[in-house]
């Protein structure tokens, strides 16, 4: 098992190059289930979790394939087989994105029920409820939803909470349902609004995304796409904090900003200096940073996925800093390893507090979930001494060579065989 090794105290100097968006790529790699044929996605980040989704592809009958460098042709041509397995699904949530796509396409879908995982339970009784308003017959056989449904047809499906995937779902099943399908309460994130485009690039007719209201009207057919996806909307503002904290000056290219209007707004106001440039996003700090408070909530506010990374940077920054998370209940787990670097945080409630202006200590640390993992780098790369973080594979399934992208930047990191 790989650990990774880090040598704090360096300034990041350099440029570096925004990978496309996982988040967008899963969704869009279950949207060609939705048609017969082969299609190519550009900027696709060679991930863990996109190589588990290719995986469940190809178990369903695609063949999925790296043709070049970060491009995906996926040919869903063949018999497909409606059926999410237990050992991929309990691998990364987001498998359950195959089931709006298999439903719609074959009238009947076996998708494993995702458990519960490190941060919070993550039901998805809202993705059912929906297929339901569409006409789906839902049960649960054995630890898997069955959901059945000669044609699903249009209606209006009123969210309880904008679920980001239960809506990408609901988008795609019914993309391909009798009538309209209005989902009120809607995801607004960029990664929605990516998987609209590609949708209506296949020739679906889908309204509103982007915005709560989000208008599908059901096509008959769709085709295959060639489409390049999105830059990474959290590696970018990851990238921006690993520079904030090294007191680093970095170039940022391939990104978009607009994307992450409210954590660029959080960090101005520490006293982080984000220009938007010609040759990209320059990033570089002005004296000593201040503490910000910040509340995690659905976007367009601060996301939940950069909740980690901003508390680490509050580390640093003087004074002291409230960082409430209100989308999931359990991800403070980053909280106790930092504390072990020497970080001074209280937990209470659904808030951390966070009293920063003090150096971190490196130490031996263990990654529990994906954006915590990256916490703890940036941890490592502000800590003074030698960081060694256990359990990297969080960090494979979401940042595409973010070693070597850090290395690149003059950190002093490496991956090397270690303990698990
Ligand atoms: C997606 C992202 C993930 C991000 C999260 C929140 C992908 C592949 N993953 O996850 O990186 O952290 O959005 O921005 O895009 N909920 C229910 N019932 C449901 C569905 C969700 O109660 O049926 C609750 C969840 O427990 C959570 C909240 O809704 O508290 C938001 O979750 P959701 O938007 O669904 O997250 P994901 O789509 O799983």
């Amino acid at each position: 098992m790989e650990v990774i090794e880090i040598e704090g105290g360096v300034p990041l100097k350099g440029t570096v190059y925004i990978s496309g968006a996982k988040n967008a790529a899963l969704p869009i790699m279950a949207a060609t289930l939705l048609t017969e044929g082969k299609s190519i996605l550009r900027n696709v980040p060679e991930l863990k979790d996109v190589k588990t989704k290719a995986e469940l592809l190809e178990i369903i009958g695609a063949r999925v394939n790296f043709i070049a460098k970060n491009t995906l042709e996926v040919d869903t041509s063949g018999p497909i087989e409606p059926f999410a397995p237990y050992n991929l699904v309990k691998q990364m949530r987001a498998s359950i994105l195959v089931l709006g796509p298999l439903l719609a396409r074959r009238g009947v879908a076996r998708v494993s029920l995702p458990g519960g995982c490190a941060i919070g339970a993550r039901p998805v009784d809202l993705h059912l409820r929906g297929l339901e308003r569409l006409g789906a017959k839902i049960s649960l056989e054995k630890g898997y939803i069955v959901a059945k449904a000669s044609k699903l047809t249009g209606n209006e499906i009123v969210l309880d909470i904008p679920t980001v995937t239960g809506t990408e779902n609901l988008m795609m099943a019914a993309a391909l349902a009798k009538g309209r399908t209005v989902i009120v309460n809607a995801a607004r994130e960029p990664e929605v609004e990516e998987l609209a485009r590609v949708l209506n690039k296949m020739g679906a007719n889908i309204s509103g995304a982007g915005t709560n209201i989000i208008i599908v009207e059901g096509a008959k057919e769709l085709v295959p796409v060639d489409h390049s996806i999105i830059p990474d909307r959290i590696e970018t503002g990851t990238f921006i904090i690993a520079s904030a904290i090294t007191d680093g000056e970095i170039i940022i290219k391939n990104a978009e900003l607009s994307h992450l209007a409210v954590v660029v707004e959080k960090l101005r106001q520490s006293g982080v200096v984000i220009e938007n440039r010609k040759d990209g996003i320059k990033v570089s700090t002005d004296g000593k940073l201040k503490s910000v408070d910040i509340t995690t909530a659905p976007y367009p506010g601060f996301p939940t996925d950069m909740q980690a990374q901003f508390m680490t940077l509050m580390c640093k920054a003087e004074g002291r800093s409230v960082v409430t998370e209100t989308v999931f209940e359990n991800r403070f787990m980053h909280v106790s390893e930092l504390k072990r670097m020497g970080a001074d945080i209280v937990i209470n409630g659904r808030s951390a507090i966070v009293t920063g202006g003090r150096k971190l200590q490196g130490a031996t640390v263990m990654a529990t979930d994906l954006r915590a993992s990256a916490s703890l780098v940036l941890a490592g790369l502000f800590a003074e001494g030698i960081t060694e973080i256990r359990r990297v594979y969080h960090l494979d399934r979401g940042y595409e060579r973010f070693v070597e992208k850090l290395k690149s930047l003059g950190a002093n990191i490496k991956r090397r065989p270690g303990e698990l």
